[in-house]
């Protein structure tokens, strides 16, 4: 099975932040990509834009020397890259002045006045007003414009409801795209596909049969080379209010009517609001430190084993760790705690959803044949697929033993070495832009919902003054997130590669 390619029209594209770290190692390699792929049709126009003085050749040049490193050499011809590089030109732009705006209209103009126009802002979120203030006063819009914005979409709630307050004085909401890169992920989506496309496990995905949920997102890397953004975030702002976020709506919410942009984000938007409050005692906050006498050594090719020396900081309190407990308070769930975990620096990169189901209500084969419960392993990344534990007999004489056995399918073996989309999240969230699909994007009361969740999380380590516990690089996290299991009777499931 080979990915397929949906045709689109010519549209034009323009990357504001067109040099940073973003645009450089995502947002340019994905439409590189999609162009490889046949997706992007002749008459395109890519702009990139940025404060740097490049000329569009000084571009073209920095930003082959760059897609070498991205991309793998023999994953791309050069010829391709020629190709690519003739629709894409860049432009200087002041996106707080009015240098370079009437030369972008120029650049723009000339082109079917229904042409769908999408505005990227890799930019921080204090430039979004300005640029969608300019996008106006220049006449840069047109009636099929698009702005996508990037996380983090504010730093709390009254920020969010800032930013959103000034996107929507510009465009209105289904003009706007904010990007959550995990639901671009082919898995991610594909848990919509395992509960709704399947008649097997709808009917037993409620607190009567689920005993727990666990959601790992576990990371090797550290924060080295993003200090001052993370410092000022955690794994709170910067993975659970996002990424873990969108993963428990995903697993907990209703079956939408219809694979459309409202009916999928309205369910979402329910199972956030159905959230309680989380209590202190039910939060665990981490940062990573050097096991003794291995300071200085190196994990995953990064350098950064002890976060308050990363960040230059010796008494930073923010956590680069964190485990919680939720409870989603309706119908389908109340009872069945979600226990959401997310680290750097951690043993392994490994994503996964881990649902367990409850015990069989009697055993009739007694105790001493053991209980077993059903476990079905969603993983998300790397080696993605779905892993079902089902209960059989021991084999052999000797009296009825029950032991587990795996059913477990790994999408690229049962898929075959074509089957994965090696698509990259941004390729599809680029694409899904231009075609107008926004199922895949966060709505503005989403996003503020997941804030109104998170901030008196945040406000109470504050208040409290709480310090996160260490935890070794290249651990599971900070014993009391065992402990926070432990409490429950339960464990967390390993973090495994
Ligand atoms: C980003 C976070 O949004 O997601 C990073 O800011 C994190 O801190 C990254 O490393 C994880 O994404 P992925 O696709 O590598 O799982």
């Amino acid at each position: 099975m080979v990915s397929r390619v949906i045709p689109v029209d010519p549209f034009d594209l323009v990357v504001f932040g067109a040099t940073g770290d973003l645009a450089q190692r995502k947002i340019l390699p994905a439409l590189f990509r999609r162009y490889c792929a046949g997706q992007i049709p002749k008459g395109t126009r890519i702009i990139g834009a940025a404060r740097t003085a490049y000329s569009t050749e000084g571009f073209h040049q920095a930003l082959s020397e760059n897609l070498t490193q991205v991309l793998a050499a023999d994953s791309y011809d050069p010829e391709e890259l020629a190709g690519f590089l003739q629709i894409l030109s860049y432009i200087p732009i002041d996106g707080n002045g009015e240098a370079g705006w009437p030369e972008l209209n120029r650049r723009l103009s000339g082109a079917a006045p229904d042409r769908v126009r999408v505005f990227y802002f890799s930019v921080g979120p204090g430039l979004f007003g300005p640029l969608a203030e300019r996008l106006h006063s220049y006449g840069l819009t047109n009636g099929a414009t698009r702005i996508v914005v990037e996380k983090p979409f504010g730093h709390d709630l009254a920020s969010a409801r800032a930013l959103n307050r000034i996107l929507a004085s510009h465009f209105e909401e289904g003009q706007i795209y904010r990007i959550d890169h995990y639901l671009g992920k082919e898995t991610v989506q594909n848990l919509m596909a395992v509960r709704f496309g399947n008649m097997l496990f709808e009917p037993l995905w409620n607190s009567q049969y689920v005993d727990h949920i666990q959601i790992t997102v576990a990371e090797t890397v550290g924060v080295a080379g993003r200090e001052d953004y993370y410092d000022r975030s955690g794994a709170m702002r910067d993975m659970m209010q996002n990424h873990l976020m969108q993963l428990l709506c995903l697993i907990a919410m209703e079956p939408p009517a219809k694979f459309d942009p409202d009916a999928v984000r309205d369910e979402k938007l329910k199972v956030i609001r159905a959230l309680d409050p989380v209590e202190p005692y039910h939060i665990v906050r981490g940062q990573y430190n050097a096991a003794p006498g291995r300071a200085g050594e190196t994990c995953d090719g990064g350098e950064d084993l002890n976060y308050r020396e990363t960040v230059q900081d010796q008494r930073s309190s923010t956590e680069s760790y964190i485990a919680l407990k939720a409870h989603i308070s309706n119908w389908r769930w109340a009872g069945t705690p979600f226990y959401l975990r997310t680290g750097k620096r951690l043993k392994a990169r490994s994503s996964v959803i881990n649902v367990l189901f409850k015990d069989a209500p009697h055993s009739i084969f007694g105790e001493e044949a053991g209980r077993h419960a059903n476990h079905l392993k969603i993983r998300l990344q790397p080696n993605e697929g779905i892993t079902l534990s089902v209960t059989i007999k021991e084999p052999g004489p000797g009296g009825m033993r029950l032991m587990d056995v795996p059913l477990d399918m790994s999408f690229a073996e049962a898929l075959g070495p074509k089957g994965v989309d090696p698509a990259d999240a941004y390729e599809r969230l680029i694409m899904d832009v231009v075609r107008g699909n926004q199922t895949l994007f966060m709505r503005g009361d989403e996003v503020e919902a997941a804030w109104a969740w998170t901030d008196p999380i945040i406000a109470g380590w504050q208040a409290r003054g709480d310090v996160p516990k260490p935890y070794e690089g290249g651990s599971t996290g900070p014993g009391d997130a065992d402990l926070l299991m432990r409490r429950d009777n339960r464990e967390w499931r390993g973090i495994n590669p």
